[in-house]
C-alpha cells in the first residue's frame, strides 16, 4: 500500500513529464515511486529510451552526470545536492592529468564512478559489471584504473598479463567491511553464501562465494537454490532482497555498510523536487559531455565486440 506521499509524486511525475530513476541503493520508499531501479549505467540508458523531457535521478551527483551526458536534451535533477559520492571526487582532472603525464603509455580507464570531469581525462570508461570483460579486450597493456584500488585489484587478479596500475583509494562504505566482519558473520550463519561487492577489500573478496556488482549480487541471490545469503554491500539491498524474496534469509555482513551520500536523498525531497521547491539541475558544457562520453562509447564499443 503506497503512502499518500508516494501517491502524490506517482501523480505529479505523469504531470510534469518526468521519469524517476533510482539506484538500489535508496530507501526502499523511493524505490517504490520509480520508473527504473538498477545500477548507475543501466539507469541512465534505461533514461534515453523514454520520450519524458524531465529525469529526477535519486542517487549521487556522478549519477545524475552520466544521464545528462547520455541524454543531453532531457532536463536532469538531482532531489538532493549534497548527494556526492566521495570515491568519485576522490581525483580532480589537474590530479589525473599529472598522473597521466608520469605513465607515459598507459590507457586511462576509469570506473563509471567519476565525475564528468575526470571521464574527460580517461580512454574507456567501465562498470563494475564490466571491467574484466572491457580491460581484457582492450588493446593495450599498460593500464591506469581509476578511482578504485579495491576494484583495480580484482580486476589486476583476473587478467594478470596486463601491467594494471591502481591509485589510492575507494569507497569508504565499502571499506568498512574487514575479514573479521567475514569470520563473525560465518559464525553466526554458518550455512549462508558469502555476496560481496568488488568494491570491498581485497581480503574480504577472496572469503565471498560470489563477488559482483550491485544488480549481479541480487540476481544470484535471487536465482540461487541457497536460501541464506550474508550481504557484503550497503545495507540497502539487505533490505530490498528481504522484502522481495520474504522465503530467504539475508544477513548483512556489517552493520556499518551504510552509504550516508545515498541516504541523504529521502521521499520527501523527491516530491518538493517535482513541486519545483527543491532540486538542483545538472548542467555541462556541450565541450565537457563530448568529450567525456568519448570514454562511455568505448565501453559500449568494446562490450559489443
Ligand atoms: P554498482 O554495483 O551499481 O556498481 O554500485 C556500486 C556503488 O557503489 C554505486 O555507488
Ligand atoms: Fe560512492 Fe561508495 Fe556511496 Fe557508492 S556506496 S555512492 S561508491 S561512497
Amino acid at each position: 500500500m503506497l503512502s499518500d506521499i508516494q501517491q502524490e509524486i506517482i501523480r505529479l511525475k505523469k504531470e510534469k513529464d518526468t521519469v524517476i530513476l533510482a539506484h538500489c541503493y535508496q530507501t526502499h520508499d523511493i524505490l517504490e515511486c520509480a520508473d527504473f531501479v538498477g545500477d548507475s549505467f543501466g539507469l541512465a540508458q534505461k533514461a534515453c529510451t523514454t520520450d519524458a523531457a524531465n529525469v529526477i535521478m535519486c542517487g549521487v551527483r556522478f549519477m545524475g552526470e552520466t544521464v545528462k551526458i547520455l541524454c543531453p536534451e532531457k532536463r536532469v535533477l538531482m532531489p538532493c545536492e549534497e548527494a556526492g559520492c566521495p570515491m568519485a571526487e576522490q581525483l580532480d582532472a589537474e590530479m589525473l592529468a599529472q598522473l597521466k603525464e608520469s605513465l607515459p603509455g598507459y590507457k586511462v580507464v576509469a570506473y563509471i564512478n567519476t565525475t564528468a570531469a575526470l571521464k574527460t581525462l580517461c580512454d574507456v570508461c567501465v562498470t563494475s559489471s564490466s571491467a574484466v570483460k572491457i580491460i581484457r579486450r582492450m588493446d593495450a597493456d599498460k593500464i591506469l584504473f581509476i578511482p578504485d584500488c579495491n576494484l583495480g585489484d580484482y580486476v589486476k587478479k583476473q587478467i594478470p598479463e596486463k601491467e594494471i596500475k591502481l591509485v589510492q583509494g575507494g569507497c569508504p562504505t565499502h571499506a568498512r567491511l574487514t575479514a573479521q566482519d567475514v569470520r563473525e558473520a560465518k559464525k553466526s550463519h554458518p550455512k549462508a553464501l558469502l555476496l560481496v561487492h568488488p568494491e570491498c577489500r581485497p581480503d574480504v573478496a577472496e572469503l565471498a562465494d560470489f563477488v559482483g556488482s550491485t544488480t549481479e549480487i541480487m540476481d544470484f541471490a535471487a536465482k540461487s537454490s541457497e536460501n541464506e545469503f550474508i550481504i557484503g554491500t550497503e545495507n540497502s539491498i539487505v533490505q530490498h532482497l528481504g522484502i522481495n524474496y520474504p522465503e530467504k534469509l539475508f544477513y548483512p555482513l556489517s552493520k556499518d555498510c551504510v552509504c550516508h551520500n545515498m541516504r541523504v536523498t529521502t521521499i520527501a525531497d523527491l516530491l518538493h523536487t517535482l513541486q519545483g521547491k527543491s532540486g538542483f539541475e545538472i548542467t555541462m558544457e556541450e565541450s565537457e559531455r563530448l568529450a567525456a562520453k568519448r570514454c562511455i562509447d568505448e565501453m559500449l564499443r568494446l562490450g559489443n565486440e
